[in-house]
């Protein structure tokens, strides 16, 4: 179920951090197709896709200004692309040649680039491993690349996941929590400067029509710097647990599931069942789903939550068929789990939607 206050709360709040600069939207971090409607009405602009496939499905139902955010070499899907005639309306994303040898153009393309962190002479390296294009240079080489084969240069995206989407207050650690936010401030200062001379480098060879960086967790360090126009986001929607460890924001949960008690295997122990939904990323207790109602519930450190069944711990007063609610550690990820979604306005349901998978579509 999501809870449209707690989701309308949240996105007035990314309004409020984003401080006038356009969000675009995550499409990965919600996968229900109304949800994402109502954030696109209050107030985000243009979405970030996950794959190709949905972005020529959402199109294809009259929506635009979609940006696939990950490379593609689905070659079926980059026919479809030109076909159809949707070039317009999507741009897909491209870090090397050999990427383009698969585009038809007069395709839009946007330029992905490396916006991770580096120190010790480039020894440590801290940030997603994604775009081999770091360099003003190399992005303008790439750049007059794109278009001496007839593309159009539509935008620029550089994604610092290591400020975007790593805490600066993991619960607990207070030491990591310090360095978590050393590497943060002197990473986001390196990029500023970076993207700006990247960014002015590749306006050389072509408008850009937008200079998209950040996600939920790095929203007013982003919009703050002059070379960005748009920020993405989409998890600070729902609020899932991973997104509780930030100091600059704390998003109300507005994403929850919900699964029954079937059996009780001794005193204190309850098992629902279901509920080994873990979010990817690197396998941690912080990536599994969280028991939140009724309060005081643990995972079992033994079985954790299981594919077929989760025994909770702390359950004194649960009874068969009670009803046991969770949340999810990471945000769009849940709705691969369930077909639809209830929404929920002051503790009553005002509507069914379908998620992705509901509507049959299971993109990655
Ligand atoms: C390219 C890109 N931009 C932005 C985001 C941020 O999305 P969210 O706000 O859901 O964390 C992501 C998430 O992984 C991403 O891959």
């Amino acid at each position: 179920m999501v809870d449209l206050d707690a989701f309308d709360a949240n996105l007035a709040d990314l309004m409020r951090r984003a401080n006038g600069v356009p969000l675009r939207l995550a499409s990965k971090s919600l996968r229900v197709r109304e949800l994402a409607d109502q954030a696109l009405c209050g107030g985000f602009r243009g979405m970030l896709c996950f794959t190709l496939p949905e972005a020529l499905w959402l199109a294809r139902s009259g929506a635009s200004d979609l940006v696939v955010g990950y490379p593609t070499v689905d070659r079926a899907a980059l026919r479809q692309l030109s076909e159809e005639g949707l070039q317009e309306r999507i741009t897909v994303m491209v870090d090397c040649a050999e990427q383009l040898d698969l585009i038809e153009p007069p395709a839009r393309v946007c330029l992905d680039v490396d916006a991770g962190f580096r120190a010790l002479g480039g020894r440590l390296r801290i940030g997603a491993k994604r775009s081999p294009v770091r360099t003003p240079q190399q992005a303008a080489a790439l750049a007059r690349e794109i278009v001496a084969r007839g593309f159009v240069l539509d935008g620029l995206m550089a994604y610092e996941g290591q400020i975007a989407g790593v805490g600066d207050r993991p619960p607990g650690k207070p030491l990591l929590a310090l360095a978590v936010r050393g590497m943060q401030a002197l990473s986001a200062r390196e990029l500023a400067t970076r993207r700006a001379a990247i960014v002015e480098a590749v306006r050389e060879v072509a408008p850009l029509r937008f200079v998209n960086g950040g996600g939920t967790g790095s929203i007013e360090r982003t919009a703050a710097e002059p070379a960005v126009t748009e920020v993405a986001a989409g998890s600070g929607l729902f609020g899932p647990t991973l997104f509780d460890a930030y100091r600059a924001f704390s998003p109300r949960p507005a994403a929850l599931f919900a699964l029954p008690v079937v059996r009780v295997p001794s005193a204190g122990v309850a098992t629902v069942l279901g509920g080994g939904y873990p979010a990817s990323g690197p396998a941690g207790r912080d990536r599994l789903p969280r028991p939140v109602a009724p309060p005081g519930l643990k995972l079992d450190r033994s079985e954790g939550a299981g594919e077929v069944q989760t025994p909770l711990h702390g359950a004194g007063a649960l009874r068969v068929g009670d009803r046991v609610w969770f949340r999810h550690a990471k945000a769009g990820e849940l709705s691969e789990r369930f077909p639809e979604v209830h929404l929920i306005r002051r503790g009553e349901i005002v509507g069914t939607v379908p998620t992705y998978r509901g509507e049959g579509k299971t993109f990655l």
